[in-house]
């Protein structure tokens, strides 16, 4: 019979057939589905595990922090946590082409990825958050031609460059059974019902060239909107929501004085698969009030607006 229970001891099973007693390697991402592997691989295979987690610098406020918290001292997995910021800043500074940033980030990673892989020597696998749609996706796209809108990123090459096989315990799932999973591991709910976040990160959400201070201000702005959501319980009937910085200065006026400051775009839409998406109605209350506390609270912006285009014709993200 198919329950989750009996899926998580079947996998478990064949994780220790795969790898035997060999060192396995799993990259962290902050993200739902790398954390579930990481938990189920740890429960399979104990400390013949090894996580590389490779901060770009483009996570939200406080994100990498809890991503070594959770696994490194509260699982207690072995963790090696690599600050890669100020390269990728360096490497993305005036690049503004959507796919030149993702390109750059996606270079950099497997670059950072792979020489922190090296480091740990005797690896012989390499274990992935793989799921259902994704193995879809890429049979599909052998098919004939397809429309490139958005390249995302993984690790390319790197298995086969280092001779690494590959785990993927996920690959039979959907992303609300890779939740469902999660749980049954008894992982906490704020991670597993976490909203999907890309690769490139906040560097797709700030259109034009990408600055730490930008960085800084749009976190600030993402921190308050998600604030409110969780704190009106919206959060889980969104699949997602997020702060984009626009790179506009508008006129305002604050106190007896005006204000030249940047302008900031709310997004949040409901989706099952990320295919397609609509934008969520908030009541106009909440709106207004997420708007007078980011213009309160961040310093910089005094101008707030919300996205209502769906998917499509637009994208969830701006870029
Ligand atoms: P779009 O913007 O194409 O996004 O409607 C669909 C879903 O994919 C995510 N997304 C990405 N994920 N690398 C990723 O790993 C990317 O370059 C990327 N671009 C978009 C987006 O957040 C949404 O969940």
């Amino acid at each position: 019979d198919w329950t989750m229970g009996a899926f998580r001891q079947r996998a478990i099973a064949a994780i220790r057939e795969q790898v035997g007693k060999a060192r396995v390697i799993c990259g962290l991402s902050g993200g739902v589905d790398s954390s579930v592997v990481a938990v189920l691989l740890h429960e399979a295979i104990g400390e013949q595990l090894q996580c590389v987690f490779v901060d770009h610098g483009l996570l939200r406020l406080g994100e990498a922090e809890q991503v070594v918290r959770m696994f490194r001292d509260h699982y207690n997995i072995p963790l090696i946590h690599r600050d890669a910021s100020d390269l990728f800043l360096k490497e993305l500074a005036g690049v503004t082409d959507p796919e030149q940033k993702r390109k750059t980030i996606g270079r950099l990673f497997i670059d950072v990825f792979e020489a922190e892989a090296k480091k740990v020597g005797d690896a012989q696998f390499l274990a992935q958050g793989t799921l259902y749609p994704d193995v879809i996706e890429s049979v599909s796209f052998t098919g004939g031609p397809s429309v490139t809108i958005k390249s995302h990123h993984n690790v390319g090459g790197l298995p086969e460059r280092m001779h690494l096989k590959l785990v993927e315990p996920l690959r039979e799932l959907f992303k609300d059974e890779v939740r469902a999973l999660g749980r049954e591991l008894g992982m906490p709910a704020d991670m597993v019902n976490r909203h999907p976040f890309p690769g490139p990160g906040l560097a797709i959400r700030i259109p034009g060239d990408i600055t730490r201070e930008k960085l800084d201000l749009l976190r600030q702005v993402d921190a308050v909107y998600l604030d409110e959501i969780r704190k009106s319980a919206l959060y889980d009937d969104i699949w997602q929501a997020f702060a984009v910085l626009l790179p506009v200065r508008t006129v305002g006026v604050m106190g007896d004085g005006r204000t030249y400051d940047q302008a900031c775009a709310l997004r949040a839409v409901t989706s099952t698969d990320g295919m397609t998406a609509d934008y969520y109605p908030f009541p106009h209350e909440f709106l207004g009030r997420v708007a007078t506390r980011i213009i309160n609270e961040v310093r910089g912006i005094n101008r707030v607006t919300y996205d209502i285009t769906s998917k499509p014709p637009g994208t969830i993200e701006w870029e």
